[in-house]
């Protein structure tokens, strides 16, 4: 592909290495991807970070790859990409329970906008069990969350939940 450009669009509430895995399997396909934290997610969650916090973090943990930008954005996902002429949208898919939320949204997408395309990345097997509301919940409980986010990302929840060393 010619310069392409991709968006990764997700709550990232928080960012974690199933994540992580998705963007840097997208940088083998592409060669510029933004990360994009949504303002407004089609699915209702009880959030834990502040949507700058998250691209902060999301900022830090990819500060090596010249190639990722972090950024926010407010109102439709295809009025984003096209406003940055970014015609892909990577989404990752973990598991059969994923598909019908990802293809009704795909397919909207496309509705609204027929050029873009929506390219899922299969997660290593490692990451399929992983989700960002897991990582929150297992986190506000207690539990360690070492092995499912950054160690940047895993600072600034212990911080959040007045954990700090
Ligand atoms: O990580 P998530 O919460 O599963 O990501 C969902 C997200 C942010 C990709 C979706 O909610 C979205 O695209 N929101 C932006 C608003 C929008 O375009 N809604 C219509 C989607 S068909």
């Amino acid at each position: 592909m010619n310069n392409a450009v991709a968006v990764y669009p997700g709550s990232f509430d928080p960012l974690t290495v199933g994540h992580e895995d998705i963007v840097r399997r997208s940088l083998g396909v592409v060669d510029r991807l933004i990360v994009a934290v949504a303002e407004t997610a089609t699915q209702a969650k009880s959030g834990l970070f502040e949507i700058e916090e998250r691209v902060d973090l999301i900022r830090e943990v990819f500060a090596d790859e010249p190639r990722i930008e972090a950024t926010s954005f407010s109102g439709l996902l295809v009025d984003f990409a096209r406003s940055r002429q970014a015609r892909i949208i990577v989404r990752g898919l973990r598991a059969v329970s994923d598909f019908e939320y990802e293809f009704q949204m795909a397919l909207m997408n496309r509705s609204l906008w027929p050029e873009v395309e929506v390219l899922f990345m299969a997660p290593s097997t490692r990451h399929t069990f992983l989700s960002s509301s897991l990582v929150r919940e297992v986190g506000r409980l207690g539990g360690d969350v070492t092995d499912f986010v950054s160690p940047v990302v895993k600072a600034r929840m212990d911080r959040a939940f007045g954990r700090d060393a």
